[in-house]
Formats: structure tokens, C-alpha cells, sequence
């Protein structure tokens, strides 16, 4: 018998299926190094740009200043770094954090395309364990990148950690819709059309499906909050965006 993916032991949801907790991170691993080098077309193509949107109202939450240290957890190519370093400016620093090679070597070349030099510093390591010492960061963010992690409860507790006390945590995330019409329409269009999309324009149809079904196993918003609220945070709030389709959550270590 498994227990769920709050266990270190037994199974966990890999999308709709149910592997062994030990397997989670390299068929995530599998799906981002596939996906890497069409991550971002993929992103326009399926949100019809809509990402963009969500990540500037995630960034407008983070209450980054000039001058201010940032961690994004689970960066891949760096949207998010890209509007954060912006706010935290050239006397601030902007880590760009994630788990896969991949997906971080395409972050690290489209910054540098960008013109992003000074203030990026890049990482490779797991949400779950950061490789930083406590009470580090002004903020911590994490884009769509929750979910993929094998144990939830604990990189909100390694977020927590590397907070500075006031600091903030910002959680971009697909979430539960809040109408139910909304809701058939997105799950038809979810489960048809974006997995079709990534066969043609990523040659890669199982690893689209992946993320449509993990979103559905994603935690809805008032689980995440309390989630965030059991690890310490304190002055919780979420943000629905797109009718729920996706949540930001934020939370502050007081
Ligand atoms: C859907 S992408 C999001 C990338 C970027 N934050 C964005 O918003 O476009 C999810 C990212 O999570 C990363 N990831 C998955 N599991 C992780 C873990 N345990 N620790 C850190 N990063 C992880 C993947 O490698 C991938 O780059």
C-alpha cells in the first residue's frame, strides 16, 4: 500500500499515475530535459500568452526593492528573474535557482541574451533541500514549479528557511477554477488540445500530458495556503487569476 506524496517512503502521483516516491524527481527530471529548448514557445502557445500576464501580477506581489537579495526556486528559463532583477536592480541580486541542467543552462543563455549579466547568480539544486544558509533572501518565488516537486510540504518549509525574517514568499501556480463552466471548458481544452500541441510543435506528447495531469493533482488554493500557514507563514493571502485557473499565493516569515 502507498501513502501519499507527504511520505518519504511508498508511492506518489506522477500526473495520473502512481510511481514510487524514489522514481518522482527523475521522470520530472525526464520531462524538463526533454522539454527544455521548446519550454518557452510552449508556454505562449498554450497560455495564448496569458503566462506573461500572471508572472508580471506575481512579481507586482513580491514587494522586491532595489538593493533587495532574491531567490527564484524552481527558475527554468527565467522569466520571473527577468522581472525580479529588474525591481531589485544593480545593488541587488537575483538567484536563479532549479533542479534540472537543462532547464537552467536555457535560463542562464536567455538572461545573458537579454542583457542580464551583473546581478543573476545561478544554481542547480532541489526545492526541497536548498543549498542556501537560513534567513538568506528578501524573497523567495516559485513559478509553476511547486508541483513538480516530489514532497510539497517540504520545499515550502526550505522556502521558509532561506527567507530573512520579514521577507516574503510569492507562489505562482496553476489552481483550481472557480466556476464550474469554466472549469469543463478548461479541462476539454486541457486535456485535447495542449497535449496535441506538444506532439506537434514539441515533438513530445506524454511529457504535455504530464503537466496538464499534474495540475489537476495540485493542491486547490485554500490547501495550499494551509500548507504554507503549517510551515510557519504568516499573513497568508492568495490571488485568483484567469477565474482560478491560477493562484498566487503570498506569505511572509515574520
Ligand atoms: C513548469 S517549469 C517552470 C519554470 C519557470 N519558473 C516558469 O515559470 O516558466 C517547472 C520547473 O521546475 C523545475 N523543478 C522540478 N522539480 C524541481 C525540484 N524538486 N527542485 C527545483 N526545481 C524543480 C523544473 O526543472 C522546471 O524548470
Amino acid at each position: 500500500m502507498g501513502i501519499n506524496q507527504e511520505g518519504s517512503t511508498g508511492t506518489t502521483h506522477f500526473g495520473f499515475e502512481e510511481v514510487a516516491t524514489h522514481d518522482k524527481a527523475g521522470r520530472v527530471g525526464d520531462v524538463f530535459h526533454s522539454v527544455a529548448t521548446r519550454y518557452d514557445v510552449m508556454n505562449d502557445l498554450m497560455s495564448l500568452g496569458a503566462h506573461r500576464l500572471w508572472k508580471r501580477f506575481a512579481v507586482a506581489q513580491s514587494g522586491v526593492h532595489s538593493g533587495d537579495w532574491v531567490l527564484d526556486v524552481a527558475g527554468g528559463t527565467g522569466d520571473l528573474a527577468w522581472l525580479l532583477a529588474a525591481r531589485a536592480g544593480v545593488g541587488g541580486r537575483v538567484v536563479l535557482s532549479d533542479i534540472n541542467d537543462s532547464m537552467l543552462a536555457e535560463g542562464r543563455r536567455r538572461l545573458l541574451d537579454r542583457g542580464g549579466a551583473g546581478n543573476f547568480s545561478y544554481l542547480q539544486t532541489d526545492a526541497e533541500n536548498l543549498a542556501f544558509a537560513d534567513d538568506r533572501f528578501h524573497c523567495v518565488t516559485i513559478g509553476f514549479g511547486l508541483r513538480n516537486v516530489t514532497n510539497i510540504d517540504r520545499a515550502l518549509a526550505a522556502m521558509y528557511r532561506v527567507l530573512r525574517p520579514g521577507g516574503r514568499v510569492v507562489i505562482l501556480e496553476f489552481s483550481k477554477p472557480v466556476l464550474r463552466s469554466l472549469s469543463k471548458l478548461y479541462d476539454a481544452y486541457s486535456f485535447a488540445v495542449i497535449p496535441r500541441i506538444g506532439r506537434f510543435v514539441a515533438n513530445d506528447e506524454a511529457s504535455y500530458r504530464y503537466l496538464v495531469e499534474s495540475i489537476r493533482r495540485h493542491p486547490d488554493q485554500r490547501t495550499l495556503e494551509t500548507k504554507m500557514q503549517a510551515v510557519g507563514f504568516e499573513r497568508t493571502r492568495y490571488f485568483n487569476l484567469s477565474g482560478g485557473i491560477v493562484a498566487v499565493h503570498v506569505g511572509f516569515k515574520l
